[in-house]
């Protein structure tokens, strides 16, 4: 018998998780697409299952080499640094209208207590243990690197040479996971997706199998302390994986209503620490592992990675500005299937807005709210209609590229059955029908709005709000077109 996770089924609750950020940048358009991807979902399942039962977590990862050196660089205290630094991004995520619940600092008190109190369970089940780490460390990945990942001695996605440490460490025994992990993997084709990603990471298991690593830093004051020795800092990952035990209310009531989380949404860089690391962890801390881990792809800028160092990065903010909200999360969604590779063009932005959000939605809502003014004294019928799609599957699957795709494409027909039916004609010889027609596209038309909520919250909102309880008010522009 076929087996699958029991995603979104459990509890009638739902926690959705972003990575959470390191804050040596400011965010750009991938870090946002991460954040507006789960706040759309949240936002799904907040109407679904009310707002109580719905759990949505993101934050900063701070204790990392990078902060030291990003603070260093600023001319800053490590913690002043961490302080401006971790409020200016929940600031552009409140800017973004984002819609969390937690927004998590590693350097919280509840963090620190959680990832010192699994470690411990983790040492008292014999799963940790002192060894020497000698070998190569990229600040970048905040990760171990071996020669044979390097290019011509560098790490390829940092470009940079990593930093030869000889340490003495304490160790966590993944090795002895690695059937366990393979198993799970196989049992439960739901745990990573999409598909391709499960694939990569099974292969990895297979090929180059899972060995030991190191959990403490030595050299590194900043971080949190080790139960069992204070003189080492926890490995960044192993404490910033365990955000999402902490933001769940571990060590208090709330942990077994929320944990396991539903859904880890991460970009496909990190699925070694959520789909290898994680889980080994988890089991050895005695505790249950997420339903599912979704990896999303990477965007280009016009074709180019985008990178710091190629000063190419896109300021979403800047975006929201001109565009708005609703139009940043249309196009991030729309346009790049979730789990692919994308591209991202401020001329593409520009044509997608003014085709899908100017043309087709916005001109829709000001002229039926116009006509009806006009022909019906602001007033409309409200009649049952029959949704033409269905979009609670793929909303589920994350296949948010094909809920929009969709909704619009019945958007295209309501401009199309008001081409067809003329009611500037149609008015002079049948009243009655014009009515008739503008009130079921209305009624349509509100429909989709309701759909487009978690997708397009502030237009879904303006919609509602022109036409309500069979009344229409003028529209005004919903989006005003760009050149
Ligand atoms: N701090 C770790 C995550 C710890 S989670 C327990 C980290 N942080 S990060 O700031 O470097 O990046 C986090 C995420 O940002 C990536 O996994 C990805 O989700 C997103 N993106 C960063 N650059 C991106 C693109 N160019 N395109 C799409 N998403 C990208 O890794």
């Amino acid at each position: 018998m076929k087996k699958t996770t029991k995603v979104n089924q459990r509890k009638n609750k739902f926690y959705v998780t972003t990575p959470i950020y390191y804050i040596n940048d400011v965010p750009h358009i991938g870090h946002a697409y991460s954040t507006i991807a789960a706040d759309t979902l949240a936002r799904y399942y907040r109407r679904k299952l009310g707002k109580d039962n719905v759990l949505f977590v993101t934050g900063t990862d701070e204790n990392s080499q990078k902060t030291i050196n990003a603070a260093e660089l600023a001319g800053q205290g490590t913690e002043e640094y961490t302080e401006l630094t971790a409020e200016k991004w929940q600031n552009i995520f409140n800017t973004l209208d984002i819609t969390y619940n937690r927004f998590i600092r590693t350097t919280e008190d509840d963090h620190k207590k959680t990832v010192q109190d699994i470690l411990q369970k983790v040492y008292d089940n014999g799963d940790i243990y002192k060894g020497v780490y000698e070998g190569l460390y990229c600040v970048g990945h905040e990760a171990f690197m071996k020669e044979e990942d390097l290019v011509d001695g560098l790490c390829p996605d940092h470009k940079k040479a990593p930093e030869h440490i000889k340490e003495e460490n304490w160790f966590f025994k993944l090795s002895k996971y690695q059937e366990r992990l393979k198993h799970y993997i196989l049992d439960n084709p739901d745990f990573i997706q999409p598909q391709s990603r499960r694939n990569e990471v099974l292969s990895f298991i297979e090929t180059k199998g899972l060995e030991d690593f190191s959990i403490s830093r030595e050299t590194q004051e900043w971080g949190i302390r080790l139960p069992f020795d204070d003189s080492q800092v926890a490995y960044v990952w192993f404490d910033a994986l365990l955000n999402y035990v902490t933001a769940a209310g571990y060590g208090t009531d709330k942990f077994s209503k929320w944990w396991p989380a539903d859904l880890h949404i991460v970009g496909k860089d990190i699925i070694k620490f959520h789909c290898i690391y994680w889980p080994a962890m988890l089991w050895s801390a005695g505790l249950e592992l997420p339903h599912q881990v979704f990896a999303h792809g990477f965007f280009t800028n016009n074709g180019e990675k985008i990178s710091k160092s190629l000063g190419n990065a896109i300021d979403p903010i800047a975006l929201v500005q001109k565009y708005g909200n609703d139009a940043l999360r249309y196009y991030l969604l729309r346009e790049i299937t979730f789990g692919s590779d994308g591209d991202f063009s401020l001329q593409r932005f520009n044509e997608v807005y003014n085709s899908d959000l100017a043309n087709n939605l916005g001109n829709l809502v000001s002229r039926l709210a116009t006509m009806l003014i006009k022909y019906n004294n602001a007033q409309y019928n409200e009649v049952k209609v029959k949704p033409r799609y269905s979009y609670e599957d793929d909303i589920v699957k994350l296949k948010f590229h094909s809920c929009l795709a969709e909704l619009f494409s019945w958007l295209d027909s309501l401009n199309g059955a008001i081409e067809e039916n003329k009611p500037w004609e149609l008015f002079k010889t049948d009243p009655q029908k014009t009515v008739e027609v503008l009130s079921g596209i209305a009624c349509e038309l509100l429909l989709i709005a309701q759909y487009l909520e978690p997708f397009l919250p502030e237009a879904s909102k303006k919609i509602q709000a022109v036409f309500s309880n069979g009344t229409v008010v003028n529209a005004g522009v919903l989006f005003p077109k760009f050149e």
